[in-house]
């Protein structure tokens, strides 16, 4: 294993041997270490929780990511949309954290020289009948404390984006775009320089909790990738750590249930919603300036425009609830990515609906996420879950479950709610 030296080994044996399902026999050959902070996942959200910890909280800290870099997942499959706040349920986690963490994210941008442009978004009604919809939203965003929020009626915004159609629009001109790639980028480098270490290729399998202390399972993300799925997995090391923060996005749900000693009672059923986009070719320039949204569907935020920094135009995500998969597959993000290209065949009728002029044979397939949800189609959209120990008991442990939209947006608030709950560790 690749950990810092500066992390001390603590020679403490185990005192029974382990049997956690899968993870048999004895460990107490297995090398173990302590550690103060322990972040599972290095996506955006990990990478925020990490720097939060390191440069605000002054703790030592290790997260440990099962890819071989940081990312990889969900952070860098997205629209790349830091959102307004307009669509949650107001005082929602997702609500607070997506205003409070878009303020936190422009702020950081133009601090840290991150690519970023706040170009503003028409949410659009393309039939009378929707228009109501338009309304609530519009009364949900101001309700939500999201600033600058004006109906426009179809003249006027498709004065404003010639080739739109629409009978009405809601313009949110605090919605922008950001390059994700360069704000982790960034977050991670103020977290290494405080002394927080990233150990790539290395995955948490598993763990327990027993004594007031929580241990975790530590496994090279190669030897899983090798496991034969017949011999009981062992993990490379045991890691005891004072505070747990498990923000492994797809992979939360299956690992928490992985902790022996943690009620899975409440841990919710993981449901996955796949998202595929579409990029534009054959246009010299964007056809909007602004993100263009319809109204919302179930599961996502429909088939909208975004425009990433280079002027590429990409539509998407759809909406396609798939099946999991086995948990070391969830793991080492093993998940089917692929956009078939008759998928485009599904997105030309909807893009149609506001942009008439879309022209037969120019949508090229981009690429895929997957969106962790915590409820399945057509069940109301459930809220970011934070679970500290006053609920489960577990001492230090935090888990993140259900980080989808607006994750990107919310990720710095998202650290700043949950730091100050493991606060009262740090002594
Ligand atoms: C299609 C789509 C579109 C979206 N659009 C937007 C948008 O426009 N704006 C916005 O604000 N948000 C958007 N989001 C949401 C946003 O992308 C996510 O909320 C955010 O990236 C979540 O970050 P994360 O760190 O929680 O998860 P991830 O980025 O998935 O990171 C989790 C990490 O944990 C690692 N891991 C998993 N299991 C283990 C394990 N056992 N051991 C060690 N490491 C492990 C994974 O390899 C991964 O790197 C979108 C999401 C999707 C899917
Ligand atoms: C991680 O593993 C990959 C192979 O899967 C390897 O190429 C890479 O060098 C490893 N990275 C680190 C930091 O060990």
């Amino acid at each position: 294993m690749r950990l810092n030296s500066s992390i001390k080994i603590s020679r403490a044996l185990m005192s029974a041997a382990v049997k956690d399902g899968w993870i048999s026999g004895s460990l107490e050959s297995v090398p173990k270490e302590t550690a103060e902070a322990v972040v599972i996942g290095a996506g955006v959200v990990g990478v925020a929780v990490a720097r939060e910890l390191a440069a605000k909280g002054g703790r030592e800290v290790l997260v440990v990511e099962s890819a071989p870099t940081f990312g990889t997942g969900s952070s860098s499959r997205n629209s790349e949309v830091i959102h307004a706040g307009i669509y949650y349920p107001p005082n929602s986690l997702k609500a607070r954290l997506c205003v409070r963490g878009r303020h936190l994210l422009y702020d950081y941008c133009r601090a840290h020289g991150i690519p970023h442009k706040q170009i503003g978004k028409l949410i659009v009604a393309t039939r009378p009948s929707e228009v109501p919809k338009l309304s609530e939203l519009m009364s949900r965003g101001v309700e939500n404390g999201v600033e600058g929020l004006r109906m426009m009626d179809g003249e006027e915004a498709m004065r404003v984006e010639p080739q739109l159609y629409c009978t009405k629009a809601l313009l949110s001109p605090v919605s922008g775009i950001i390059d994700s790639h360069s704000l982790m980028l960034s977050l991670l480098g103020e977290a290494e320089s405080h002394g927080a270490i990233f150990s790539y290729n290395t995955s948490v399998i598993g763990g327990r909790y027993e004594g007031g202390r929580l241990q975790l399972y530590v496994c090279e993300s190669e030897s899983l990738r090798n496991w034969d799925r017949a011999s009981p997995l062992k993990p490379d090391l045991i890691l005891s750590p004072r505070i747990v923060v498990n923000s492994a996005g797809l992979g939360a749900l299956p690992l928490a249930k992985r902790i022996h000693g943690l009620d899975d009672g409440i841990v919710p059923t993981p449901y996955f919603a796949r998202g595929c986009y579409f990029t534009l070719s054959n246009v010299r320039s964007p056809p909007f300036q602004h993100l263009i949204y319809p109204l919302p569907e179930d599961g996502g935020l429909g088939v909208h425009v975004t425009l990433d920094l280079n002027g590429q135009v990409k539509f998407g995500p759809d909406v396609e609830w798939i099946d999991g998969v086995d948990e070391v597959s969830n793991w080492l993000n093993l998940f089917d990515y692929s956009v078939g290209g008759d998928g485009a065949n599904r997105f030309y009728p909807e893009i149609r609906k506001y942009y008439p002029d879309l022209r037969d044979g120019s949508l090229e397939a981009g690429y895929a996420g997957i969106r962790p949800k915590l409820c399945g189609k057509q069940q109301i959209p459930s809220d970011f879950v934070v679970q500290g120990e006053k609920l489960h008991g577990v001492r230090g442990l935090v888990n993140l479950f259900g980080i989808e939209s607006p994750g990107l947006t919310a990720s710095m608030a998202i650290a700043e709610h949950v730091v100050p709950q493991l606060s009262h560790h740090f002594n």
